[in-house]
């Protein structure tokens, strides 16, 4: 039996639509298969994404509104400060309006010349092109066991130490502008990264003069794990140990849209003064002064509540537990998960689930598609060959990522239990009909050199 409760009831509902499967089959095939062309009042129990999708609480609900909207230095700016600072233990703090705008003011002030490249355990696809598009080549140093996704072990979101070193001896420290470390690690299925893994990441970096980069944006997610498996955490809070996380870094970004319960938000904290400064400047430039960075003051006051909410442990522990019932539950039915299943979501290794379908003809995207159409339950390929393959700049050959998996994100606070099981029956369903399902051919891609993900039309092979 189950015995994590949730520590919340529903006030508010929001009701869902119900299409039928034939309907379903009809409206992905006219949004030519791309999920990110699909509506969303037509995706009954949607997992595409854990970000911006959390139901917020009642006080966040009831700070918004006491939002101050004066332009300048507004109250509730002073409380997202203050959290902030309690939280990392960073001096500086600047808010921008997501992640990834925090990203851009990140890598722009922390590249100083091209013909470098950025390790991380495994960028997330807006840090890397980012990284890319200042000149810098973004490099993931998976773990050895990360690649494989049927080993259970407790920290695959880990970077590899060895190759870090070894890349540090070859392009040289001053080519490598930070180390970027992302936690949890979102491009290796919401893995934890180790406390003994980011310190020791950490101290190499920092031995060589090399910046270390906090990607926050499920952080307390990451604690949680550290608190549940790391020998000599049990006994910490999750903001000692997201405490501990900071003091190995020289600066965080956060997309808020993820663990701090808000539907926009992004935050950016560092001790160093010099670089707060010139990142204050740019965030001028592209997203609002240095006490609003593109939120409005309600949307900064729920921040303040949401970021504290989402480090409380009984939150957490329902939360992580949620995501482990649907990889219970994937498991029992023979779905080939992403072994062990991570904070946000789970993810399908689709190449083991249709071994029919080469990874050209985009396996991941088959069986969201299928899963979708038999049951309304979308996930999306995250990373698999469709949206995260580049083309080698030199070969013009397309490069994919290691993984060809689904994911299935679990919204914070949003769905049920009930609807987690429907959603692991859904799958199964999809996964059951083997060879009926079939794959896809590309017709239309953006021309983007960076990007593609979630912009294509696709055409089912017969
Ligand atoms: N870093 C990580 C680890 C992320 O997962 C994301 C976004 C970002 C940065 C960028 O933040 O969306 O606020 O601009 N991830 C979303 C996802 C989109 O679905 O995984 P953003």
């Amino acid at each position: 039996m189950r015995k994590i409760m949730p520590p919340y009831r529903i006030k508010v509902v929001e009701p869902i639509k119900w299409n039928t499967r034939e309907e379903r089959e009809q409206i992905i095939k006219k949004a030519y298969y791309c999920t990110g062309f699909l509506k969303a009042e037509d995706i009954p129990i949607n997992f595409e994404t854990d970000s911006g999708t959390s139901a917020m609480s009642q006080d966040q609900w009831a700070g918004m509104m006491q939002g101050d909207e004066s332009y300048f230095c507004c109250k509730n700016w002073y409380h997202l400060e203050k959290s902030i600072k309690d939280f990392t233990g960073y001096q500086y703090v600047l808010a921008a309006h997501q992640g990834r705008a925090a990203e851009n003011i990140v890598c722009s002030c922390l590249i100083g010349k091209q013909g470098g490249v950025s390790p991380a355990n495994a960028h997330f696809g807006t840090t890397e092109v980012h990284s890319r598009r200042l000149g810098v080549e973004p490099i993931n140093l998976y773990s050895e066991e990360a690649l494989d996704t049927q080993i259970n072990k407790d920290f695959k979101g880990n970077i590899d130490l060895n190759k870090l070193e070894d890349m540090i001896k070859k392009v040289g420290a001053k080519n490598i502008p930070f180390l970027n470390m992302v936690l949890t690690n979102n491009f290796t299925a919401g893995q934890p990264v180790s406390m003994a893994n980011l310190r020791a990441a950490s101290e190499l970096a920092r031995k060589n003069g090399i910046k270390v980069v906090i990607d926050s944006a499920r952080v307390a997610e990451n604690a949680f794990f550290i608190k549940q498996r790391e020998p000599g955490y049990q006994g910490k809070s999750i903001r000692e140990i997201c405490r501990e996380i900071y003091t190995y870094g020289d600066l965080m970004h956060m997309s808020a849209k993820k663990g701090a319960l808000v539907n926009m938000g992004g935050l950016i904290a560092t001790n160093d003064k010099d670089l707060y400064e010139r990142m204050g400047a740019m965030l001028i430039q592209f997203d609002g002064y240095i006490t609003y960075g593109g939120l409005s003051g309600r949307d900064i006051e729920a921040l303040a509540i949401g970021l504290n909410e989402g480090l409380e442990y009984d939150y957490l522990n329902h939360r992580i537990g949620q995501v482990k019932l649907f990889g219970d539950l994937l498991r029992k039915y023979g779905v080939p998960i992403y072994e062990p299943p991570g904070g946000h979501g789970i993810y399908v290794d689709a190449l083991k689930a249709f071994p029919h379908i080469p990874k050209e003809e985009f396996t991941a995207q088959a069986l969201a598609i299928q899963t979708y159409i038999e049951s309304g339950v979308m996930g999306i390929e995250n990373p698999s060959s469709l949206g995260w393959s580049r083309t080698d700049p030199e070969t013009g050959k397309l490069m994919p990522p290691p993984f060809e998996l689904v994911r299935y994100a679990v919204p914070r606070r949003v769905y049920t239990d009930s609807q987690i099981e429907y959603a692991a029956e859904g799958i199964k369903a999809a996964m059951d009909l083997g060879e009926k399902v079939k794959g896809f051919r590309i017709k239309w891609v953006p021309k983007n050199e960076f990007l593609r993900i979630f912009q294509y039309r696709l055409e089912r092979l017969t």
